[in-house]
């Protein structure tokens, strides 16, 4: 697997993760099994960046990501978040997501559920609009500099919290989706990560499955799929969006590839600092993503899907109205 630089002065990353969200919450039933043999042969493949979150289902991710690098720790990068308090995490009262005192708590946390001495890369969630950026990542650093965490990542942070939080302490990746579909991040996010040398770590490069085009309808989700709350994926806007597909679909067909194959491709053509974190908990997908690396699209091909997808032409919001707000702060 080829590498990339996670920021100017970051470690090597292989330069596709693997995203373990959707192995516990969020899209169809988990299958733990499939999962953990997912990861080993994400391991097999160099594609050894697990990203969790102590938020995906309360930390049952951290453990499944624990369960599944057992003894294979000198192997795998990993990367882990605290601070989506909205998806649960639990947070002692009086305390708040991005509080001083409660980054070390859930730091703890997280190494004991990960069955690790050391996190290779951890990050703030989101944002916590309550206290001053200086403040968490003066916490964050605090980890560093007790060889609890090595390296720092925001995300969903806005370019001025980034600034701010640089000066702090280096942030070696920002981690905000970015796909065909969801492009705001080259307006402010991206330019300010390129100006402070902070890599990309782009999740949901597929656009939450829908960049496949196996998702064309709802009927393609279990009804109890969390997709089902996304306004891009509500019936009326699932329909305008399925437009969108066409030309990645012809380029797939012309290539002999995938629609995933272009999507990841597209994102990893984006610059050679943006690492797309695509999430399966299917060896098959994991592969089929992994071979995204060997798609090279021309500049035609390039430019032809930026005009097929331009900034804002997606219809729908790409988190519910209360989630909206938490983000780009
Ligand atoms: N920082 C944040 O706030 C944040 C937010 C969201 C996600 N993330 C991270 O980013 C990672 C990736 O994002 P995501 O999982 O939400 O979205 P994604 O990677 O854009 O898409 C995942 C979906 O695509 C499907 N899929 C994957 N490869 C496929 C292929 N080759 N062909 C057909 N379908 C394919 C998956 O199916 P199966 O599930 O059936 O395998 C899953 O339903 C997450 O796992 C998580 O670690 C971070």
């Amino acid at each position: 697997m080829q590498k990339r630089k996670l920021g100017k002065n970051g470690p090597d990353v292989p330069a596709l993760g693997l995203g373990c969200m959707g192995m516990s919450i969020s899209y169809g039933e988990p299958n733990d099994e499939e999962s953990i043999a997912t990861m080993h042969r994400a391991i097999e493949l160099g594609a050894n960046l697990l990203v969790t979150s102590d938020a995906y289902g309360s930390g049952v991710n951290e453990e499944l990501v624990g369960k599944a690098i057992k003894g294979r720790r000198d192997k795998v990068l990993i990367g882990t978040k605290f601070g989506n308090v909205g998806l649960g995490g639990g947070v002692p009262e009086g305390l708040s997501g991005g509080h001083p005192d409660y980054v070390p708590m859930a730091c703890d946390k997280s190494l004991k559920r990960l069955g690790v001495d050391v996190i290779d890369i951890y990050g703030l969630h989101r944002v916590d609009a309550k206290v001053p950026i200086e403040d968490t990542v003066g916490a964050m650093k605090r980890l560093v500099e007790q060889g609890k965490v090595r390296h720092l990542v925001l995300s969903e942070a806005g370019p001025d919290t980034l600034r701010r939080a640089h000066k702090v302490h280096p942030i070696a990746a920002v981690e905000t989706e970015y796909s065909l579909w969801s492009r705001d991040v080259e307006n402010d996010v991206l330019p300010a990560c390129r100006e402070l040398g902070i890599a990309f770590m782009a999740y949901a490069p597929l656009g939450r499955g829908f960049l496949t085009a196996t998702i064309k309808t709802l009927d393609a989700l279990l009804p109890k799929d969390r997709r089902r709350d996304h306004p891009r994926f509500d019936p009326e806007n699932i329909k305008k969006n399925n437009e969108l597909l066409k030309t990645i679909e012809d380029i797939a067909a012309a290539k002999q590839c995938t629609p995933a194959q272009v999507a990841l491709a597209w994102v990893l053509a984006q610059g050679e600092d943006i690492i797309p974190i695509p999430g399966t908990k299917r060896r098959k997908y994991l592969e089929q993503n992994c071979a995204a690396i060997d798609v090279k699209l021309s500049s035609a091909e390039i430019e032809t899907l930026k005009k097929a997808f331009p900034l804002g032409v997606t219809a729908g919001t790409r988190y519910p109205e209360k989630q909206m707000k938490a983000l780009g702060i």
